[in-house]
């Protein structure tokens, strides 16, 4: 099993397909993707080598991330792909939801098993002033869809943030009444690009968590090997709320999470490093016991916390960059 200096271990990557993402959320891209140079992404084959080492060293589930991964023509191959590789039990994507009305039955044919889509608005209007994109009624239909599919496990992504949606937080608990998703409110974090629209729309999560409890929800206990969400219920309703505080205090304790970006680059944290690069390891099945050595290595080194607190962003400029 992966595992790092403090005893967290590693059963669990996230690995971008692309970068490029056709929306334009105001935290993230708000002049939209902006291409510089051309690059080529993982290759099928590539990633196919990637997946089946980590899955010999103990990951058994991979989440597809972006950008927007359903940008990429060969998706469905590529869920294919990481869910044959012996030893991976589930696959999951985070999407925009652009275009899961049309493919999340091809999608789950091919092995999806779990989804998360950002919804950062219910109201069409708002959504589209957020994403730049009129798309909310149909990914909410693709939500239906996915849940009539029998997909084990959907979440929905929200930042809240002070100038668009943090009013409309009680018009999502409602949602919830009769919805049986798992909400997760994404505390918005800094990047090197959102400065100013971080200063002026940060809603902090602890603010939400002591809503909810003087609501009636309850946390939820969960096991060690969670994730850093924290979650919440209430007997009358049946969806449940994930918080997401990268600002508290023991959020880095509990990180689980590794990245690969999609150019090959490890990412132990979302904030501190640059990338390791392990793309000349993927280019030969030949190169898997150097590969597995090289990721063990680098594991060794995650490290303990971001900087974040002190408003230290590293070089993350938007997280487009490597998914969230
Ligand atoms: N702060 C918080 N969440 C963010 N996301 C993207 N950028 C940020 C940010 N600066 C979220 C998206 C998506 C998830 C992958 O990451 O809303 O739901
Ligand atoms: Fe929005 Fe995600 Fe695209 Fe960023 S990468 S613009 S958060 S959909």
């Amino acid at each position: 099993m992966l595992q790092d200096k403090l005893g967290r271990q590693f059963h669990y990557l996230r690995l971008s397909i692309t970068d490029v993402c056709n929306f334009k959320c105001t935290y993230c891209l708000p002049d939209g993707y902006q291409c510089d140079t051309s690059r080529e992404f993982l290759s099928v084959d590539e990633i196919r080598r990637l997946v089946a080492a980590f899955a010999e060293l103990g990951t058994s589930k991979i989440r597809i991330t972006g950008g927007e991964p359903a940008l990429r023509k060969d998706l469905t191959e590529i869920i294919k792909v990481c869910k044959s590789t012996p030893g991976i039990k589930q696959v999951a994507m985070t999407t925009n939801g652009f275009n899961l009305e049309n493919k999340v039955s091809e999608w789950t044919q091919a092995g999806l098993d779990a989804l998360n889509v950002s919804i950062d608005s219910l109201k069409p209007e708002v959504f589209k002033l957020i994403t730049g994109h009129d798309k909310l009624t149909s990914i909410l239909r693709g939500l239906a869809k996915a849940e009539a599919l029998g997909l084990n496990s959907i979440k929905v992504n929200t930042v809240l943030m002070q100038q668009y949606n943090a009013s409309q937080f009680d018009e999502y608990l409602n949602w919830l009444k009769t919805n049986a998703y798992t909400l997760r409110f994404i505390e918005l974090m800094q990047t090197g690009d959102n400065l100013s629209f971080f200063e002026q729309n940060h809603v902090s999560g602890e603010s939400l968590k002591q809503k909810l409890l003087s609501q009636g929800w309850s946390s939820v206990i969960r096991d060690k090997a969670a994730g850093p969400a924290q979650e919440f219920y209430h007997p009358d309703y049946a969806g449940k709320i994930g918080l997401i505080m990268p600002y508290s205090k023991d959020f880095c304790a509990s990180c689980n999470r590794l990245r690969m970006s999609a150019l090959g680059q490890l990412h132990l944290c979302l904030f501190t490093e640059h990338g390791i690069d392990m793309r000349t390891l993927l280019q030969q099945d030949e190169q898997k016991e150097s590969l597995k050595q090289a990721l063990r290595l680098a594991l060794a080194d995650k490290t303990p916390s971001h900087l974040l607190q002190q408003g230290e962003t590293g070089i993350t400029q938007h997280l487009a960059m490597i998914g969230g």
